[in-house]
């Protein structure tokens, strides 16, 4: 789905806006690279998502892993956005953002007993437990504090998610949920452990996904599932289904939020169970894009290369995953502009630092700015300050205002944060 991105990042007299702010003014004012947010295609993803599910009963927990910026978070939970968090830090910028306690789900492969009583202290929904010994953990956390978690067993129910491998976590050999065979012997300890009282059974197959048939898979696996445990005395009446709608980077078709509505419907509604979703890219990926500009145009014997100011460490996932993200440039180019292959490059010393090969470009020269596309979501939230960069900062646009949700630091605060020990001072 669009995510309403077009009205939110549009040429307005040549020059590329976010709503109704120029991105040239913000480069000015806060230098790039920066990322910047259009607070009106958060709003309109969102809404389009819960208006899909208005007639069911089902809670959208926004996946923080996405982007977790406050601010971010903040536009979503004044919209009813609970939340799906999986560490400690992700559950007090939850909490800092106003999502009540009780709208959040707490996922996660290796929850800490610190990061489970943090969750307890917190009194939230549900955590979802992915193996037999976090069970036995938590149920010893929770009983020695004389409370009662409320816990999903997430299930792997070995469905190919037909996504990038990096971001396939419903396969067998991936290292997430209990292998669906093995659930009811899990939930039958869970039932028998103190301090646990099982409710729900989670899944989560995978991240950019495009097409809904291997949602459908998983869904329709879970339900005899749920009818074995209610059988054998279980009161399951809670699913949480996990995230992974896909969104359109370049070319993509992706099923429209309403047929995947109809879906969940069709695959699990004769459940009666109260549904959670826990969609991150889909409500935050096209509401974003990375600022960048130009340092130098290279032109080497074989190749060109365009060399931004942005880099690896600012957006990781070209990198990570051969990731497509369109690039534009600020300044509209005229009509019948020749384009030509060029690469496109950070400063980074790794060939990997690398954002595009061959793209079909106008011709763009040192100075001029280009817009990273569809960078909203597992942007900032996976930059880091490789290289001595500091941590890319972050814009949010409201109609013609716009303010810096997160500053860019000084090289004196990065400096700062490393301590000499008594030996080398
Ligand atoms: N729930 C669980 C348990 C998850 O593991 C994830 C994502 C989500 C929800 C949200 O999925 P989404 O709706 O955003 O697809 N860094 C990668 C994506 C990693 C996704 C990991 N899990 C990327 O940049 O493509």
């Amino acid at each position: 789905m669009s995510t309403g991105t077009s009205e939110a990042f549009s040429y307005r007299s040549g020059e590329l806006h976010a709503e109704a702010v120029a991105l040239a003014a913000i480069a000015e004012a806060v230098g790039t690279p920066c990322y910047v947010y259009a607070r009106a295609a958060l709003e309109v993803g969102y809404r389009a998502f819960a208006e899909a599910f208005a007639d069911d009963d089902v809670g959208l927990c926004y996946a923080l892993k996405a982007n977790g910026n406050l601010a971010v978070i903040r536009t979503l939970a004044r919209l009813g956005a609970g939340a799906d968090v999986v560490s400690e830090g992700e559950l007090r910028r939850a909490l800092a953002a106003g999502i009540p306690p009780d709208r959040i789900v707490f996922s996660g492969v290796g929850k800490t007993r610190a990061e489970m009583a943090a969750a307890l202290d917190a009194g939230i929904h549900q955590l979802n437990v992915e193996s037999l010994p976090e069970l036995e953990a938590l149920s010893e956390v929770a009983s020695g504090r004389g409370q009662t978690a409320a816990i999903a067993i997430r299930v792997n129910p070995d469905v190919d998610a037909r996504t990038h491998a990096k971001i396939s976590t419903g396969r067998k050999e991936n290292k997430f949920g209990i292998d669906i065979d093995h659930a009811p012997a899990a939930f039958a300890r869970a039932a028998a452990l103190p301090g646990l009282r099982p409710v729900g059974v989670a899944l989560h197959i995978g991240s950019q996904l495009t097409q809904l048939a291997p949602f459908r898979a998983a869904f329709e696996r879970v339900v005899p599932l749920v009818e074995a445990l209610r059988a054998a005395g279980i009161a399951i009446d809670r699913l949480d289904l996990g995230g992974g709608l896909g969104i359109r980077y370049r070319d993509e078709t992706v099923p429209p939020i309403a047929d995947y509505a109809a879906m969940v419907r069709d695959a699990v509604g004769g459940l009666g169970c109260k549904v959670t979703l826990e969609p991150g890219r889909v409500l935050v990926g096209n509401a974003g894009l990375l600022l960048a500009r130009v340092i130098y145009r290279k032109e080497g014997a074989h190749r060109r290369f365009l060399i931004l100011d942005a880099a690896m460490n600012d957006l990781i996932r070209p990198s990570l995953y051969e990731a497509h993200h369109g690039i534009i440039p600020v300044r509209e180019s005229a009509p019948g502009t020749r384009t030509a292959p060029i690469d496109v490059v950070g400063p980074v010393c790794e060939s990997g630092d690398t954002f595009a090969l061959q793209r079909l470009l106008p011709p763009l020269d040192a100075g001029d700015l280009v817009a990273i596309q569809s960078a909203g979501a597992y942007g900032a939230v996976m930059a880091s300050s490789y290289n001595g960069r500091p941590l890319v900062p972050e814009v949010l646009v409201d109609g013609d205002r716009f303010a810096v949700v997160r500053p860019r630091p000084t090289i004196e605060e990065m400096l700062a944060q490393d301590r000499l020990p008594p030996w080398l001072a």
